[in-house]
């Protein structure tokens, strides 16, 4: 078998399932070992071992092309034979051992595992790096003056070693799995809701329901009170011990909860209200559902807190002036009208999308990075069991463009510095699993 092996469909359609192992790779499968067997793996090319677990990858990406290397070029390592590997080891222990470690497994920060990290991947790095188009100066000069062939069989002698596994990666077993943001601003929420409902729908007259608001305009209403922006000595008391954490939580919480109206008296003219409500729909939404994230949606609102909210920017302590121009003019009568006609509109959900939690995240990475992070793709990096430390910092030269590639900027594109650090413990406490190619013969 030579390098002519492809991994993609013979067709040569641009990949829409390419196949990481098996039925539809022709030529190469993969194999991955069952956890803890021990294998020696020192040679790629081992015909014929069985299969024992294959996953096919949907969706996977163009694989990156590096000039001057075409994408079955990238496979050479995964053909090598016990030579090649052989002084591909000579190679790893004069220029690489010094900070990959003995055996590829690494003890600095910084420095990744590349112990049984995938060949193809493993080589395109190196040829990556050797073009300047990786950064790392360290890295760069370390390969600057190796020619391809030793990078070749470099990538096969790490391909073939033991993986680390997490015990190796000082990383607890379990990830850090903190509680879902809307789980968490349920359990800080515990303490609103003798005032304003369990689910931010309100049954005591002038507390007003937090159900149907927007985030923005809900955060902007506790920084009011916790600033004094927004007088109200009780609720400044109540708010002034929230985190900024908890606050979104908070909102995010109210946001993703069932719209009801208040379930308190609306005494008043529902027509009366409607017909004056003309003045207020440009900015509140038609029927006091608000499409406008910093005005709050009226709609369902308690009648008495509302009616008491108009009279405080009339005369009384609430200082927008937008609001205090428009309320000046309207009488006592046609606020309680007001009142009723928003009391009795159905709230609307705000439009947030729940966050993933970081299972869910997981799973999208996992179709590409294999299951937990153990690809079976040879050009696919694994993720499983690599220091915590570096899959941080890797994330993060994707997001801020010093590491290419279209598909992880994608991906973590607008990810907040939580959700990274959360990834990276989840994908080094996975247990690495080995995989060992297997050239079938040609058709
Ligand atoms: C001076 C220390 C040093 C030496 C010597 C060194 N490396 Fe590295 N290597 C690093 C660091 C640091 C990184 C991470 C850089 C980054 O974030 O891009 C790295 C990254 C890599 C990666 C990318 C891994 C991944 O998961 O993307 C590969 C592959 C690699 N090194 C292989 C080698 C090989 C092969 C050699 C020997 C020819 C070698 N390194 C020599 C420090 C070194
Ligand atoms: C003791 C009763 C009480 C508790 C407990 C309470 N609130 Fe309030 N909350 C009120 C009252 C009364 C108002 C109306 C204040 C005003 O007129 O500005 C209010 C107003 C608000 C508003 C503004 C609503 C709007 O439409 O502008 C928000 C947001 C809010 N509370 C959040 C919270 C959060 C979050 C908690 C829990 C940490 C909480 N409240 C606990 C009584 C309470
Ligand atoms: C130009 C846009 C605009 C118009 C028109 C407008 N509002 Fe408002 N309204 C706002 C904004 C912005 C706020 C939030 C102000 C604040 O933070 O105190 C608000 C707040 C309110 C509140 C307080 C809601 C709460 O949850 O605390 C009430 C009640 C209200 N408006 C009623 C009305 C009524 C009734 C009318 C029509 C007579 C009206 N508004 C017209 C922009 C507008
Ligand atoms: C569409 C396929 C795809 C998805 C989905 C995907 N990745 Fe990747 N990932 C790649 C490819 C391809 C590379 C190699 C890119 C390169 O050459 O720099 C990569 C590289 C990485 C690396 C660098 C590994 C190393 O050893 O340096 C990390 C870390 C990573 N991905 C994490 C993730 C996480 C976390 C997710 C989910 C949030 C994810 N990826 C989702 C395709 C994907």
């Amino acid at each position: 078998m030579r390098h002519g092996a492809t991994l993609a469909p013979e067709t040569g359609t641009p990949n829409p399932l390419p196949i990481a192992c098996g039925w539809h790779a022709h030529r190469v499968r993969c194999s991955q070992l069952p956890e803890g067997a021990s294998m020696k793996r020192s040679v790629l090319t081992l015909l014929l071992i069985a299969l024992t677990f294959c996953i096919p990858v949907v969706g996977y990406p163009q694989v990156r092309t590096v000039p001057g290397v075409s994408s079955s070029d990238d496979l050479r390592p995964a053909y090598a034979t016990a030579q090649d590997v052989a002084e591909g080891k000579r190679v790893a222990d004069a220029s690489c051992a010094k900070c990959h470690g003995a055996a590829g497994i690494s003890t600095s920060r910084g420095v990744p595992h590349i112990a049984g990290q995938r060949p193809g991947y493993l080589l395109t790095e190196l040829l990556t790096y050797q073009a300047g188009a990786r950064g790392d100066n360290a890295m760069s000069n370390a390969v600057k003056y190796l020619k391809e062939d030793a990078l070749v069989k470099v990538s096969a002698y790490y391909a073939g070693l033991e993986p680390a596994q997490p015990s190796a990666t000082g990383v607890a077993k379990a990830a850090p799995a903190g509680p879902d943001p809307a789980s968490a601003g349920k359990a800080a929420a515990a303490g609103c809701a003798g005032c304003h409902g369990e689910s931010g729908i309100t049954k005591i007259p002038g507390m007003p329901s937090l159900i149907g608001l927007d985030p923005k305009y809900f955060v902007a209403a506790v920084n009011g009170y916790k600033s004094g922006q927004r007088k109200h000595d009780m609720m400044k008391t109540l708010v002034s011990a929230l985190s900024e954490a908890d606050m979104n939580n908070i909102a995010l919480f109210y946001a993703l909860q069932k719209p009801g109206k208040a379930q308190t008296p609306s005494p008043g003219d529902q027509a009366a209200g409607k017909a004056a409500a003309a003045a207020c729909s440009g900015c509140h939404g038609e029927g006091g559902v608000s499409a406008n994230p910093t005005t709050p949606s009226l709609a369902g609102q308690d009648a008495q807190y509302f009616a008491a909210a108009m009279r405080a920017y009339k005369d009384g302590p609430r200082s927008d002036a937008t609001m205090k121009g428009l309320a000046a003019s309207v009488d006592d009568n046609t606020i309680k009208n007001l009142a009723a006609y928003y009391a009795n509109q159905q709230p609307k959900q705000p439009s947030v999308k729940k966050p993933l939690t970081i299972a869910e995240l997981a799973q999208r990475c996992d179709r590409c990075h294999g299951v937990n992070g153990n690809s079976t793709d040879p050009r696919s990096p694994a993720l499983a069991a690599q220091r915590a430390d570096y899959l941080e910092q890797a994330m993060r030269a994707y997001q801020k463009g010093g590491r290419k590639s279209k598909a992880m900027a994608a991906m973590l594109d607008a990810l907040p510095a939580a959700e990274i650090e959360s990834l990276a413990a989840h994908y080094a406490s996975q247990r690495a699993r080995s995989v060992v190619y297997v050239i079938l013969p040609p058709k």
